[in-house]
């Protein structure tokens, strides 16, 4: 049995985004009343990626006034919140104890029930935002740090069927993007260069498109761009590249071209598996989450999929701003989230994964 909670405060710290969200639950929805986060992605940018150092320092500066500004704009106090759910892994440690510790002390000041929540089950929870897909259905989710398949049964009953064996979709886009000379995330770079670029001009590989297990994998595909980067460069002016250069020989068209052929490369081995997830489970609804999952190609693409070879399908996309990283998606899963603990028994877990959540005894 789940809890009745009305009203949540999601705690969202596992990264490079401090998030704090308030949320009503509105029979099988939830609806956001506030919805914060305070990012440290110009700073990252700067350094060309995340230091996780200063990650957790930025956290530590936005966590208190991010909460604060939650529950302003929820125009609720803190008497009408049910109960905190805070991510508690996977993530960058120095990142996640400031949300973990931040709600374990909340939550013992204000006596209000605490809710772990794994933040990549969190992100399929952005489709019971405003909506309410039904079971079974088969959930992907793309990252910046995951690429997964995995079915849904119901609440808190799910099944990992595969993932990638090495980069996830959104480090591949972030990697290249990085030496075509844009900085972290190199997810929206890549995809608006594409728009003028030709998905054909180049094939790239689409390594275990035709393997017949639902697992992914990218760093081959991310190799050959980066072949492709340093040979095209060469030729045209016999200079190695450089990153953020004037060096930087390539075109503006020979980098959309780049772009739109490793947006299509990395399109088609998702939309390929998950099509052959739904068929193998004979499934028809469809979640997708995570960063990636904001990509207009990817949506299209599985949208045109759909239509192509599933009957009765039904698609539940988040809009763009709850696919990357958000508290909403947090306060939405502790709706459905089965375990509340005391607030000393909760730890920070780095390395959760999608198989082995329930190992974490909560
Ligand atoms: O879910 P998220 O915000 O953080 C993690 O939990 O990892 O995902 C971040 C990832 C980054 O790799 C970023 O480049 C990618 O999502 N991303 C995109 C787009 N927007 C964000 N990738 C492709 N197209 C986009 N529009
Ligand atoms: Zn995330």
């Amino acid at each position: 049995m789940t809890h009745q909670y009305k009203i949540i405060l999601g705690i969202e710290t596992s990264c490079d985004e401090t998030a704090a969200a308030i949320l009503k639950k509105e029979g099988a929805q939830t609806k956001i009343l506030s919805n914060i986060i305070a990012s440290s992605a110009t700073l990252q940018a700067k350094y060309g990626g995340i230091i996780p150092e200063q990650a957790a320092r930025e956290q530590l500066k936005s966590i208190i006034p991010v909460i604060q500004e939650a529950i302003n704009e929820s125009q609720l106090t803190i008497n009408d919140l049910d109960a905190i759910a805070v991510t508690f892994g996977p993530g960058l440690i120095g990142s996640l104890l400031i949300g973990v510790e931040t709600a374990k002390a909340l939550s013992l000041a204000w006596q209000k029930p605490l809710i772990p929540i794994n933040h990549l089950i969190g992100h399929f929870y952005a489709n019971w935002i405003d909506d309410s897909p039904s079971f079974p259905c088969i959930g992907l989710l793309v990252s910046g740090g995951h690429t997964d398949l995995v079915l849904f049964k119901n609440h808190n009953e799910y099944q990992h069927l595969g993932g990638t064996r090495d980069d996830a979709a959104g480090e591949c886009f972030d990697k290249c993007a990085r030496v075509l000379g844009f900085s972290y995330p190199g997810g929206p770079a890549i995809s608006k260069l594409a728009q003028n670029g030709n998905p054909k001009a180049i094939h790239f590989p689409r390594p275990m498109l035709d393997s017949e297990d639902l697992d992914f994998s990218f760093s081959g595909l991310k190799t050959s761009v980066l072949n492709m980067v340093d040979r095209l460069s060469k030729e045209r002016n016999d200079l190695q590249l450089t990153i953020n250069d004037e060096k930087q020989v390539l075109s503006l068209h020979d980098k959309q071209d780049i772009a739109a052929s490793l947006e299509q490369a990395i399109v088609d081995s998702l939309v390929t598996k998950t099509i052959k997830a739904l068929k193998v489970y004979n499934v028809n609804n469809l979640i997708i989450a995570g960063g990636v999952a904001a990509n207009q190609k990817l949506r299209s693409e599985l949208e045109k999929n759909l239509k192509l070879k599933i009957s009765n399908f039904k698609f539940f996309s988040p809009p763009p701003f709850l696919c990357t990283d958000n508290a909403a998606m947090i306060a939405a899963a502790g709706f459905f989230a089965k375990q509340t603990l005391k607030p000393l028994q909760l730890q920070a877990s780095p390395n959760l994964s999608l198989d082995n959540i329930q190992k974490a005894n909560y």
